[in-house]
């Protein structure tokens, strides 16, 4: 196989190394092209750009193909659970039953928050957006807890991983039960992870939460499926930041921020308020469909496209099997459900949809599987951001272990205006005047 690329510019030829990849996937290395001949790559979102070598996450788009470690995501969503995905993405193997079991009962050792934090809470307005919140929180989370420099990295590292996954999902159910003027419910010593969460967020004295085992598979599976998904954008940002030596929890913060968008993190909560319009307009697929498609108008169909993935993303048949599971479980059904699928057959017929490879990916349905289990619709964003911890956490590890680590640092192509000389403010025009 190639291991040199030849690029000519102006009558001069530049060898560029190609770098092969375990899965045989190649990139031509242009880390010093502009040192050698004075040009950079223009790549605006990154599209076609490589920023690292990991050992993470392999993701094929063209063969809808998922696997961390190693292990297909049909198989994790199958066999594992939340926790054990987790510690597959960050230590880089499947741990033994007796280490499993040294997590969970860290999990639950590191599970409360400082009580003053809850104090915070109280002074956010009360429309406010629970990602604002839990953004916040995290970077509040490194002011109770600094990094322990006594101890030697690696346990102070696990300590402080085993925090973030244990809290996050404390601080989430405490951010929305204060957002209900509710009181807060605290983690219980012999609840897993999914049924804890599932109990902070919906049990009352009133009405004490009964945790369904069914409901409770439904969420670890959703989490399974958001644990990692390579160098996605809230990834990105979570390297970006720790790439200046930011501390974990500000890179996790600012992973959060990013999730929060509606083109990545913000989709699933997109998905349902599309379908709810498309109910609440009488259940006709079509005229949003062709709003889609019109050239003029920015209307996207939410859950459709995917930068990556140009055929099926294979998550979405596990997403739409835990969903109809549930339903079916819980003995309900989702008119929004009914609106999705026509919807999906819809556009799967229409050819403007093949051919710009868009298909229904993993926020798809993950908002009904969300709506059966009770989360509230702002929610949704804050349920992808605890499923998409590990991957941060493991990403923002390795990294800092690369021995080929850089400060993020783009270039651009300078389209401003020439040199020119600062006007004093008397003789500035007329126009710029009218701003005053
Ligand atoms: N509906 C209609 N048309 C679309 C859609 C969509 N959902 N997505 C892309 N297109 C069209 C664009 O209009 C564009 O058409 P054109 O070439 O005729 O102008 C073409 O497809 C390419 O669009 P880009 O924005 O360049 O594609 P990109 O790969 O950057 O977009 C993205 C990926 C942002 C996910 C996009 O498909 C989108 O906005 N989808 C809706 C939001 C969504 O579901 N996000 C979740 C992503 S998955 C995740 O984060 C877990």
């Amino acid at each position: 196989m190639d291991k040199t690329a030849r690029l000519i510019i102006d009558g001069t030829t530049y060898e560029l190394p190609v770098i092969t990849g375990t899965e045989g996937d190649r990139a031509i290395d242009v880390s010093k092209l502009r040192e050698k001949a004075g040009i950079i790559t223009f790549d605006p979102g990154f599209a076609n750009t490589g920023v690292c070598r990991s050992s993470i996450t392999f993701l094929d788009g063209e063969q809808g193909i998922l696997r961390h470690r190693g292990i297909p995501i049909e198989q994790l969503a199958e066999h594992s659970t939340f926790v054990e995905t987790s510690y597959l993405l960050i230590e880089g193997d499947l741990p033994t039953k007796d280490v499993l079991e040294n997590i969970s009962e860290l999990l639950n050792e590191h599970s409360l928050v400082h009580e003053d934090m809850l104090d915070f809470f109280e002074h956010y307005p009360p429309r406010s957006h629970p990602m604002g919140i839990l953004s916040s929180m995290v970077n509040t989370l490194r002011a109770f807890y600094p990094e322990l420099r006594e101890r030697d990295r690696e346990e102070e590292m696990r300590l402080t991983f085993t925090r973030l996954l244990s809290k996050l999902r404390t601080l989430a159910a405490a951010s929305y039960r204060i957002s209900r003027g509710h009181r807060v419910v605290y983690p219980r010593h012999d609840l897993k992870y999914c049924a804890n969460f599932l109990n902070m967020m919906f049990d009352s004295p009133v009405k004490p939460y009964v945790i369904h085992p069914d409901v409770a598979r439904a969420l670890e599976v959703f989490w399974i499926l958001h644990a990692d998904h390579e160098q996605n954008c809230s990834t990105a940002a979570v390297r970006l930041v720790g790439s200046a030596g930011a501390n974990v929890y500000a890179a996790v913060s600012a992973g959060i921020s990013a999730l929060w968008g509606r083109f990545h993190g913000g989709a699933n909560q997109a998905v349902v308020e599309m379908l709810q319009e498309i109910y609440n307009e009488g259940g006709d697929v079509q005229p949003f469909i062709d709003r889609a498609k019109a050239k003029n108008d920015p209307y996207r169909l939410m859950g459709f496209g995917h930068r990556i993935y140009k055929t099926y993303d294979p998550r979405v048949p596990i997403m739409e099997k835990t969903c109809d599971r549930l339903l079916a479980s819980l003995k309900r059904q989702d008119p929004l459900l009914d609106i999705a699928q026509r919807l999906r057959e819809a556009a799967e017929k229409d050819p403007y949809f093949s051919d710009h490879g868009l298909y229904v990916n993993v926020d798809f349905y993950a908002g009904i599987v969300l709506r059966a289990i009770g989360i509230p619709l702002e929610m949704f964003p804050v349920m992808f951001a605890i499923g998409r911890l590990p991957g941060w956490i493991s990403q923002w590890k390795e990294s800092l272990d690369d021995p080929q680590r850089k400060l993020y640092r783009p270039r651009q192509v300078y389209t401003g205006l020439f040199e020119r000389n600062y006007v004093p403010i008397d003789e500035r025009g007329k126009k710029m005047r009218e701003w005053a």
